[in-house]
């Protein structure tokens, strides 16, 4: 099942985003164009700007104020990408080539730079302050995720507690604050925006550790990239931190991750995987993936009952499975 199903009503609108990301995106430069360009029509599922325009149905829904917070979010993820292929050395997304592998990593990081300038040129037509410092707050938070979990490369010694507040800056705040930002930008009340923060920040965390399982568990086709990556470069995600906790287990895999270390990209990590795949580390994230998922419904219950509600709570629930 695809995301779009979900929400067909929205479809007209969904597309007009599209339109607007895409000529937004467009530019006079051939490089910085077909870059990002390259990336757009990679795929990608929306989330950001669907959450964004369905947040936005609990105030006055104006699809011509809401695009201006719909695309620079959109925009800013498409960057975060971007840099994030450059830092993990990924040679795919969306199943085709990333931009630093089909251009360079000095490309890849203009690109980025430029996703971020043009977002913010959009959003300032918004004149309104607290979007942008909540905009630009997401965006800070974002890089020190990014920073916290480069530092945190194969530490095992890390906690849970260490793994959740990463995968919250890293992810969940740029999906809570679609939320929020559409129903500010729609001029909904606090008590409704903060709910809708509420219910982006636990999709996003279940989003997030759903990710982490994937690239552990998921095939080439359903993840758009080989999977393994993480732990090939370290990059300790729940499952392995749960799996790390098993008596029988903790030796043998802490070694496996460790010479995985010590060889940097020479030792075959499905050793260490299979590990992790036969762990009670996967059941046990899913059941953390999806007591954020019953959390952000939850968020949803003060809510008017419409039909946004019930695609927010089908998103969710989508989620939760993530089998695409
Ligand atoms: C990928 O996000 C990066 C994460 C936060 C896990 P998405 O899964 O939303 O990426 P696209 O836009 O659909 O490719
Ligand atoms: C999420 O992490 C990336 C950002 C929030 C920028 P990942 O590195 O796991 O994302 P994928 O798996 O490459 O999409
Ligand atoms: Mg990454
Ligand atoms: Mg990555
Ligand atoms: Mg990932």
């Amino acid at each position: 099942m695809k995301l779009m199903e979900l929400y067909t009503t929205m479809k007209k609108d969904v597309q007009f985003i599209e339109n607007q990301l895409e000529s937004e995106i467009r530019c006079d430069h051939e490089l910085l164009s077909e870059a990002s360009l390259h990336l757009f029509k990679a795929g990608g599922k929306r989330l950001r700007p669907v959450f964004v325009l369905l947040s936005g149905k609990f105030g006055t829904y104006d699809l011509e104020q809401l695009k201006y917070v719909a695309v620079p979010l959109e925009m800013i993820h498409m960057a975060t990408l971007v840099h994030d292929d450059v830092i993990d050395d990924a040679d795919t997304r969306r199943g085709q080539l990333t931009v630093k592998s089909k251009w360079d990593n000095k490309i890849a990081m203009y690109t980025g730079d430029y996703l971020y300038a043009k977002a913010l040129t959009i959003v300032t037509q918004l004149h309104n302050p607290k979007i942008h410092q909540i905009l630009s707050k997401a965006i800070v938070q974002m890089c020190i995720g990014e920073l916290e979990q480069l530092r945190d490369f194969f530490n095992t010694n890390q906690s849970i507690r260490n793994y959740l507040l990463r995968i919250r800056r890293k992810t969940a705040l740029l999906i809570a604050i679609s939320c929020e930002l559409g129903a500010v930008a729609s001029g909904a009340s606090e008590k409704i925006s903060a709910a809708l923060y509420r219910f982006g920040y636990n999709v996003g965390m279940a989003f997030q550790i759903r990710d982490d399982l994937l690239d552990l568990c998921g095939t080439e086709k359903q993840i758009g990239k080989p999977p393994g990556s993480d732990m090939r470069q370290g990059n300790i995600t729940l499952p392995v931190l749960l799996a790390l906790q098993e008596d029988k287990l903790r030796e043998p895999l802490l070694s496996e991750i460790a010479e995985i270390q010590r060889q940097e990209g020479n030792y075959d990590a499905s050793t260490a995987i299979r590990m992790i795949r036969g762990s009670q580390g996967l059941e046990l994230a899913e059941q953390m993936a999806d007591r954020y998922i019953a959390k952000a419904l939850r968020a949803l219950e003060g809510l008017p009952n419409s039909k946004a509600k019930k695609n927010l709570t089908d998103i969710a629930h989508f989620v939760a499975k993530r089998s695409y």
